[in-house]
């Protein structure tokens, strides 16, 4: 359970000016399209719950469903009831459901059909006489996105895009914002022709994560490690998200688009920025968006994509003690897919802090385990008055971001062996969240549909954003589709060979989290 009294509306200590506490959203509701899909059962609908557990929505907060399925209300609320039970993050609370429950509301229909979207306006004019929510309502698409200009042109047309008097509407997107950069400026217009750029709102849910926002802490809230930050004592940055999963019954979403577009160019790409930014001006969107914004312009690929770019798909083997399929035999996939399902690359950033520091990304399923981790390599101290024997076992220092499991950092450095005359090694120092702090951790979804409902626009990515990163992803993307089929890896080995030879031609070497 989180501190769920101190965020309760009604408690009489909670000051609403105070920043530390998670502020409440007003009087609001949410349209969530795309109910029965695996994003809105494992993520969107535990979230809106595990949001009213912990007191943080509105008491007449509803949440409209709709889906193309002959439901009523009560079955809505029983596909939602058993989303909660199964993923919410809270404990589950019998006054809490009954409140929320109050509020759900199921709309019929595909996105075509008028008669659907004219009975949605009217379930949201019911909505606000009899729970208050004042007119103000989020549009959660969280559907495939070759659909998201039929639903936005579909409110826009029954007068769902703009809330009455001073009522808010926001669209909520979840990626894949485009499949390169032509189709992500398509995207944009598509919903530019419909919602002002300050309505829209595009998760990537990386954002929301607690240890990705520590970034930001841990560069701007400390004297010690900013003046190390830099191409003078930063050797490389590797960012690394690894799964031990296969795609599962994902083919549909997966194939096609593949580990670079699913991973890299969002969710790798924004960490890179956050590691790699100047301090901003605030913390505001405007000031955040900018400096993420001056780095990803600042990208350069290098010149050979063969040699600095590597991709692979998992063969068939042994994952976790079982015996598991290569990804051209998973359900679904085509036998002659060239989907990649592990992606690398080498970004130069050409800024003064960092020209000569390449920034390594690599992501991918089926590797030796499930991690998420920032790690910055220093370079080897100028002299060392040892001889090479002491060193022996004395790596580069390095500080590890440890965004997931496990969330936490770690310092490495040298020290000496207890009972030597003189023999160095490395060592770890360690902060762990669990260790540290009692609150746990809320789950990304949970800050992010909050900040929707409050219009707190920092965490999510703008349109220039994302088309700075197709525009660097472009290149390898096309780079790639020249040569075909990729290789083969192992399942629980990290990655193709070619990911080795990328970083062993630069002296360096990967590491194994
Ligand atoms: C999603 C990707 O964005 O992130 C998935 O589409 C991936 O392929 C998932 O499995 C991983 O998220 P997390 O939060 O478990 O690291």
């Amino acid at each position: 359970m989180t501190n769920m009294s101190a965020a309760h509306s009604t408690n009489p200590l909670r000051d609403p000016q105070d920043r530390r506490l998670p502020q409440i959203a007003g009087p609001c509701g949410l349209v969530l399209f795309g109910v029965t899909g695996d994003l809105a059962r494992k993520k969107v609908m535990p979230a809106i719950y595990d949001l009213a557990n912990r007191g943080l929505l509105p008491p007449g907060f509803s949440l409209v469903g709709f889906a193309r399925r002959d439901w009523a209300n009560e079955d809505f609320a029983k596909v939602v009831h058993d989303s909660v039970r199964e993923n919410s993050r809270t404990e589950f609370r019998e006054e809490v459901w009954k409140q929320l429950a109050e509020g759900f509301r199921f709309v019929p229909g595909d996105f075509s059909d008028d008669v659907a979207f004219d009975k949605l306006r009217q379930t949201i004019e019911e909505l606000d006489t009899t729970r208050g929510t004042g007119g103000n309502h989020a549009f959660y698409l969280a559907i495939p996105p070759s659909f998201f200009g039929d639903v936005v042109g579909q409110l826009k047309e029954h007068g769902l895009s703009e809330g009455p008097g001073d009522a808010w509407r926001r669209v909520v997107i979840e990626k894949p914002f485009g499949h390169d950069l032509e189709s992500a400026r398509e995207l944009n217009k598509v919903l530019s022709d419909v919602f002002p750029s300050e309505s829209v709102f595009r998760i990537d849910h990386y954002l929301g994560k607690e240890t990705v926002q520590n970034i930001l802490a841990m560069r701007f809230a400390n004297a010690m490690f900013e003046p190390l930050w830099n191409s003078n004592y930063v050797d490389h940055v590797q960012i690394t998200m690894a799964e031990d999963i296969g795609i599962g019954s994902r083919a549909g979403y997966y194939d096609g688009i593949g580990s670079a577009r699913d991973v890299i160019q969002n969710h790798l790409m924004q960490l890179m920025a956050l590691v790699a930014m100047e301090e901003p001006t605030s913390f505001d969107a405007a000031s955040l968006r900018l400096e993420k914004q001056k780095v990803l312009s600042s990208v350069v690929l290098p010149k050979r994509l063969d040699l600095t770019t590597a991709r692979g798909q998992y063969a068939a083997g042994w994952a976790g003690g079982e015996e598991v399929v290569g990804y051209l035999d998973e359900q679904d996939i085509p036998p002659t897919s060239t989907t990649d399902t592990f992606a690398a690359v080498k970004l130069n950033i050409e800024t003064r802090r960092w020209a000569g520091v390449p920034f390594y990304l690599r992501t991918g399923k089926r590797l030796g385990r499930r991690v998420t981790e920032v790690a910055v390599v220093f370079k080897r101290a100028p002299h060392l008055p040892f001889s090479s024997t002491q060193t022996e076992e004395l790596t580069e220092n390095a500080l590890v971001i440890r965004i997931q499991p496990d969330e936490g950092m770690t310092i490495r450095f040298g020290s000496k062996v207890p009972g030597t005359a003189m023999e160095i090694r490395d060592v770890n120092m360690d902060f762990a969240y669990g260790g540290t702090f009692t609150e746990v951790s809320p789950e990304a979804y949970e800050r992010l549909i909050l900040d929707v409902l409050l219009g707190d626009p920092p965490l999510f990515p703008q349109h220039e954003e994302v088309e700075l990163s197709w525009q660097i992803l472009d290149p390898v993307l096309a780079h790639w589709a020249k040569k075909g089929k990729p290789e083969q890896y192992e399942p629980g080995a990290w990655g193709p060979d070619s990911a080795h030879a990328m970083l062993a031609r630069d002296g360096r070497t990967w590491r194994r989290p």
